[in-house]
């Protein structure tokens, strides 16, 4: 998803190096064009087009950037194709502002045509353009700054981060609606993002402004304004602790690989954090009283959702429904009301599916929590009360760590509901860390061998069910081969047809569903299908698949969060393999801002 930066400084200093480093630390959100503008001296120098930040940076000397003032911006197109014109920073009619933005202005061509038939100079299809002009349009009708962007926040109808700035002044100005935005105040600069981890390594004392608040940038201080009344709002500063490692490879080739060994560790720290908090049993009281229990999400959040469901009724007899965020709006938002609770549930907090779906749900008067790893983000602020997911930033596109500690959040949510004792939990992260040990080697071999296939499945059944969900969505996502998850059950009524000889299909199994799969991976066999299955050791298993991959012995809940690391590695290396870049994969963004 786009990302944007802005850098106000008090002298004329070289801007393009902290501009291509803050950049680059927006890169883990997706990006497809890259740009950069600088104000100095009364001149706007604008630098932009579409590829990486390294290859743009170097095309166009962005290092060469001087100013008082700089603005970056990685673009995820959606209006507009990627493209020179449509890459932001965007400049006014006159060349006098330049602005970008990140998100999405929903009536971004009814308002072009109105610019372009009030006479403004429009130069590409992009949204972050129309940002500008709706500026323009009222400071060319005489409004003050503040003013012209208030009556331009009425404009502008989506969710987006917007920062701009005049050759004329020496201030940057920022506002949002619906969007991430941080400001940092450092030591003779100040700088607003669309994230901490660009921002953190200049400073650590940060303001998060709300949504319908303008922020004003002068190198030594900012001010917020309410987008209502123009008057000024007091904010105080904070200072982040959080440590920046998170944002360094530490000698992994890739994010994925580092994040994939971070489980455990994150594991431990959110199992910690559970048995402590006092707010765990106040949402056990509440869920227990509800009359129906959503668990809602997207993508790898919605496989997280699928198997906290699994739990619940296995291990509390309490049904859940998981759903697909947009599928929540369609299907059961019409139906739910305040005796309903539903657990939101999302790594970046941002995921506009997920937003819309709370507030469809918050409209029907339903109660609603959040499971989110970003704080501050907007679906922690959203939301009655948020679990936080405590997995530090997840850079790699591909959500990993942050699954796992979402299935075991829903796993001690699920032991509290039925009132077991949480203390079986604690050899969870042992456990993670085995499963890697034992299956590290195993599995790279497997991806070499099965690499050359760009059609596969990946079956489960009931609490591996979701896991086989996931796994094939990694594979998809990293490999770009296509690969099906499915109930193991299902295959014989359709896809069977699509096996021929050496056709890879993986089986997670639960040790309660052994006899189930043997009949499974025998259907498949039989017709050339190579079967790789993931489970504990079982004399069985290893007698009918093709490769047993074993993780260590545990419970059937525990054993779906297991099986997950063999085919995360799986999907990993499989990418590797092909020359793709696992932490960002073409196409995909890491925050999905945008319906
Ligand atoms: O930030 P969220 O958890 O709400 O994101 C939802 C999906 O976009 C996300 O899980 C996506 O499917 C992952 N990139 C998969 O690895």
């Amino acid at each position: 998803m786009c990302g944007i930066f802005g850098y106000v400084t008090n002298k004329e200093e070289a801007l393009g190096p902290i501009l291509i480093a803050a950049a680059e630390r927006l890169t883990y959100r997706g990006y497809d064009s890259v740009g950069a503008a600088t104000i100095n001296s009364g001149k706007i120098d604008l630098r932009k087009d579409v590829g990486k930040v390294d290859s743009v940076a170097a095309k166009y000397n962005i290092a060469e950037m001087r100013g008082q003032r700089g603005i970056t911006q990685l673009r995820w197109a959606t209006f507009g194709e990627p493209s020179q014109v449509n890459s932001q920073p965007h400049l006014d009619s006159k060349g006098d502002m330049v602005g970008a933005h990140n998100g999405n202005v929903v009536n971004n061509v009814e308002l072009r045509e109105q610019f372009m038939a009030e006479g403004m100079t429009v130069r590409s299809q992009n949204d972050g353009e129309t940002c500008v002009h709706a500026v323009e349009r009222y400071i060319s009708r005489g409004y003050q700054f503040i003013d012209a962007i208030r009556l331009a926040y009425g404009d502008l109808q989506g969710d987006y981060a917007f920062v701009i700035g005049r050759a004329d002044d020496d201030k940057l100005y920022a506002f949002k609606k619906g969007s991430g935005m941080v400001v940092g105040l450092g030591d003779g600069f100040t700088c607003v993002s669309s994230d901490l981890p660009s921002i953190l390594p200049l400073t650590r004392t940060v303001i998060r402004p709300q949504d319908g608040e303008i922020v004003t940038l002068w190198a030594d201080r900012v001010e917020v304004r309410s987008v209502k009344d123009g008057k000024q709002i007091v904010r105080m500063p904070e200072t982040v602790t959080e440590s920046m490692d998170a944002v360094q490879k530490g000698g992994y080739p890739h994010f994925m690989l580092k994040e994939i060994h971070e489980q455990a560790q994150v594991a431990r720290e959110l199992i910690h954090l559970l048995d402590g908090s006092p707010d765990v049993q106040p949402l056990i009281e509440k869920m227990k009283s509800a009359r129906h229990l959503y668990f809602i999400g997207c993508g790898t959040s919605y496989h997280a959702a699928m198997a906290g469901s699994v739990y619940f009724a296995q291990l509390a007899g309490r049904a859940v429904i998981p759903i697909l965020a947009p599928q929540f709006i369609a299907q059961y938002a019409p139906a739910v009301g305040y005796e309903d609770v539903g657990i939101f549930v999302s790594q970046s907090g941002e995921t506009k599916d997920v937003l819309n779906a709370l507030e469809a749900a918050e409209a029907r008067g339903m109660t609603c929590f959040g499971l989110a790893n970003v704080v501050g983000s907007t679906l922690t602020r959203a939301t009655s009360f948020c679990l936080p997911l405590c997995c530090g930033y997840e850079i790699s596109v591909p959500a990993t760590k942050t699954f796992t500690n979402q299935v075991v959040t829903f796993l001690y949510l699920a032991y509290r509901m039925a009132g077991k004792s949480t203390a079986d939990l604690a050899r969870i992260p042992d456990l993670m860390v085995q499963t890697i040990e034992m299956v590290a080697p195993q599995i790279e071999a497997i991806a070499k061998d099965i690499n050359e296939w760009n059609d596969m499945y990946c079956l489960g059944y009931g609490a591996t069910y979701p896991i086989a969900l996931e796994g094939a969505l990694k594979l998809k996502e990293i490999t770009y081969a296509h690969c099906e998850g499915m109930l193991s059950t299902e295959f014989k009524h359709g896809p069977l047809s699509a096996v021929s000889k050496g056709f890879p299909i993986v089986f997670v199994a639960g040790p309660n569903d052994v006899p189930l799969i043997i009949s499974g991976i025998n259907e498949v066999k039989v017709r050339g299908a190579r079967t790789i299955v993931v489970a504990e050791e079982d004399s069985r298993l290893r007698a009918n698949g093709d490769d047993l991959v074993v993780i260590p012995k545990s419970d059937a809940q525990t054993n779906a969060l297991l099986a997950v690391l063999p085919l995360q590695l799986l999907s990993y290396h499989m990418s590797v393999m092909r020359g793709f870049d696992p932490d960002f994969p073409r196409n995909l963004s890491k925050t999905l801002t945008v319906d």
